[in-house]
């Protein structure tokens, strides 16, 4: 069993912003060649290039599901611009960490984030 912090476990229990957003600003997709895991990311831009809302669906582990809902919770709020500099270490760290054999998971939820901000 891997060890996964209270964070993980909370992220993973109580996901936040699971669904789709009709009429999104952009979508991000994403899959992992580890474990063939997929994520698509949906987000709502302003005129401002403030993301005001992010939702996921995944088809993933765990990790993936606590990545994705950190994630929306770490863009929302955030201009575009700035988003784009949020890492997949960010997204482990603020999950308090991630077990070496799961960073993968946060790296998709980075390459989801990549896509729907270059399909912006
Ligand atoms: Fe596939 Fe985590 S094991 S995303």
């Amino acid at each position: 069993m891997w060890d996964y912090t209270e964070k993980v476990k909370e992220h993973f229990t109580n996901p936040k912003n699971v669904g789709m957003i009709e009429n999104p600003s952009a979508i991000g997709e994403a899959g992992s060649l580890v474990c063939g895991d997929m994520l698509k990311l949906y987000l709502k831009v302003d005129e401002n290039g403030i993301i005001t809302d992010a939702k996921f669906q995944t088809f993933g582990c765990g990790s993936a599901v606590a990545s994705s809902s950190i994630l929306t919770e770490m863009v929302i709020g955030k201009h575009i611009d700035e988003a784009k500099n949020i890492t997949n270490k960010q997204i482990a760290d603020a999950l308090g960490g991630l077990p070496p054999e799961k960073m993968h998971c946060s790296v998709m939820g980075h390459e989801a984030l990549e896509n729907a901000i270059a399909n912006y």
